[in-house]
């Protein structure tokens, strides 16, 4: 589900320091920086030489005709052509180059980034919405792309052609280059404080824009829900009214980008002919040329854009160093379960011994910390044993099974498979070694073939089908219009709940682990499925340790034990005739749940 108000508004915390973050990022790739260097000097070189050729090809060109030759002016015009391909090539190769880096980079933070969070625990995920490790892989990372793929080449370009055109501007004309200093710093600073806030309120409109999309997102994966309370109308007017938010929004951007284009064309044109006519004068009065002065402009037209172009860049630079910072958190994340630094083998099966042993564990989760879900759980499971686990809702039941696949570790008591610690397992070693078939069973949005062999990616085709078999699934997916090739749509929208189960414990199944947990699920399933579900674990649990977490009175009877947990604690243990006998909490939930149940 995508949270609704994942997209914060930027914060702008972290300075510009925070890029520094990026570094290791950035310094596989020093062989292309070095070249992209090289590129943007020869461009930066090459349009620096454009007003010179410029002014040789007017005083030399055109001023002195007739004491100069042909062959002057053809070598001069030549010279300005060639300049012009050299900063052709090199600004090509710039862009190239430097985009190049910017994909490249973002792709690898992207990956980077990924391949962190599918570590985290499930704690991360309940503080962390997905819609926002979401936003923080699309638009955090392509706010670092603009950085790396433009606007670093772009700073130090325009860096370049400051200095040096403001240089060879001194060099041209001293009083002229005074005047135009001063202007810059009355036109620019203004036009650049303005076009602060455009960028301001340009950003305030891609986050309403994304407010409204977020909400939507989260609509639409609840379309049933909406439907059935008949809140079409109320949700497409929520939905409306961030529409037109984000309208207004933008309306407030494109009125202030018009009087920027207004104030900036006449600012900039104003004081170019203001200092076309200084320079006219002195053109007439002989202290300069037409083509100096022609020269000269174009430096200030280059120091000028230069300079705008730098205000540009700086915002650019400061929304990355918010962006880089907030991935930088993200990968600073530590999963609170770690493997171990030299994790323990686990023993070969039938080594003897208990299979699973629980040791006075007690557990809270991280949230609930004066809650506990789990309090003192002893308990040692055989190896081919079947133990029904029962219990009213909210009793904990779940929370073993997250304990036993280290989604979360006890805060005290230890936890044993085969005889080792389960903390002292390699996290891919134990979670190997356990069969899980959830509650709310997860179809990924691919064909039947594909959802069962998720179970062991290395499977072939008739194991598949054979793990189908034995979980009462290849019936159903036979008659599917593609069978094992029907795409089962997002979600797995397109089974029945007795279906998507089945399909879950086929892919249990093909594991084939030594430990199975069912989290098995009753509620939507008809009496048919039921009754071909039950098959189905019957066949997953024989020959195999498993804990069942039941619902049903046929699956409690077939257990070899059963316990009963209420508010996290063993409160009863038994068989199913010895726990009635009792006429404990087992009985009444006997007498509730599983009445006529078969
Ligand atoms: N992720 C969680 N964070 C905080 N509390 C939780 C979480 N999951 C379950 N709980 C709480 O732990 C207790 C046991 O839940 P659970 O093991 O899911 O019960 P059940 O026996 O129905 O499977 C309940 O009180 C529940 O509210
Ligand atoms: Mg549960």
């Amino acid at each position: 589900m995508t949270g609704s108000e994942t997209t914060e508004g930027h914060p702008r915390k972290g300075g510009l320091a925070t890029l520094r973050g990026l570094v290791p990022f950035l310094a596989p790739y020093k062989r292309q920086f070095a070249l992209a260097g090289v590129a943007l000097l020869v461009a930066a070189g090459a349009t620096l030489a454009i007003p010179y050729a410029f002014r040789q090809m007017i005083d030399l060109g055109f001023g002195a005709a007739g004491s100069r030759s042909v062959e002057h002016v053809d070598r001069y015009f030549l010279a300005l052509f060639g300049v012009a391909v050299v900063l052709a090539v090199a600004t090509a190769a710039r862009h190239y180059l430097v985009s190049w880096l910017g994909e490249r980079v973002t792709a690898d933070i992207r990956n980077a980034v990924y391949r962190h969070v599918v570590t985290q625990s499930p704690q991360f995920f309940e503080i962390t919405r997905s819609g926002e490790v979401l936003s923080r892989l699309t638009t955090d990372t392509t706010l670092i792309q603009a950085v790396v793929g433009t606007s670093i080449s772009m700073a130090i370009r325009n860096v370049l052609l400051f200095a040096g055109g403001l240089a060879l501007m001194f060099v041209t004309s001293v009083k002229l280059t005074s005047i135009i200093v001063v202007l810059l710093v009355v036109v620019i600073l203004p036009i650049v404080a303005f076009g602060r806030r455009v960028r301001k309120l340009s950003r305030d409109s891609q986050d309403r824009i994304a407010d409204a999309s977020a909400m939507a997102g989260e609509i639409l994966n609840a379309m049933p829900t909406v439907q059935a309370y008949t809140h079409e109308a109320i949700e497409a007017d929520r939905f409306g009214t961030s529409v037109e938010r984000a309208f207004a929004t933008a309306v407030k951007r494109v009125r202030a980008r018009s009087l920027l284009t207004v104030v900036a064309i006449v600012l900039v044109f104003g004081s170019i002919v203001f200092v076309l006519w200084m320079g006219a004068h002195a053109v007439i009065a002989g202290t300069m040329t037409g083509g100096e002065l022609g020269q000269f402009i174009l430096y200030a037209v280059l120091v000028a854009g230069a300079v705008g172009a730098l205000a540009e860049t700086m915002g650019e630079a400061q929304r990355a160093a918010g962006a880089t910072e907030r991935l930088l958190e993200l990968m600073a994340v530590r999963s609170p379960i770690q493997s171990p630094e030299n994790p323990l083998p686990l023993p070969p099966r039938a080594s003897g011994g208990a299979a699973l042993v629980l040791e006075d564990v007690s557990f809270h989760y991280p949230s609930r910390p004066q809650a506990p879900s789990l309090v003192h759980l002893s308990l040692v499971v055989q190896p081919g044993e079947t133990v029904a686990v029962v219990g009213p809702s909210g009793a904990g039941k779940t929370t073993l099974f997250q304990l036993l696949l280290r989604f979360y570790d006890p805060q005290e008591g230890r936890i044993s498979l085969d005889g080792v610690e389960i903390r002292s397992l390699a996290l891919h070693g134990l979670r190997g070694a356990i069969g899980v078939v959830p509650q709310d069973t997860v179809i990924f949005a691919a064909d039947a073939m594909e959802n069962i062999r998720y179970g062991r990616v290395d499977a072939t085709d008739d194991e598949v089908i054979a793990a189908a078999r034995m979980a009462a699934a290849h019936e159903f997916i036979e008659k599917l219009p593609q069978g094992y090739r029907s795409f089962l749509g997002e979600r797995g929208v397109r089974l029945s709940g007795g279906q998507r189960q089945r399909i879950a414990i086929a892919r249990a199944l093909l594991k084939n682990p030594p430990l199975l947990l069912l989290d098995e699920a009753t509620s939507s399933l008809d009496a048919e499925s039921e009754r071909l579900v039950q098959g189905a674990l019957e066949a997953a649990m024989a020959g195999r340790t498993t804990l069942v977490i039941a619902h049903r009175l046929a699956t409690v009877k077939k257990a070899d034990r059963i316990l009963v947990l209420d508010e996290g604690r063993l409160v009863e243990t038994g068989t199913h005739a010895s726990l009635v006998a009792m006429g404990g909490i087992y009985a009444n939930l006997a007498a509730l749940q599983f009445h006529g149940a078969g």
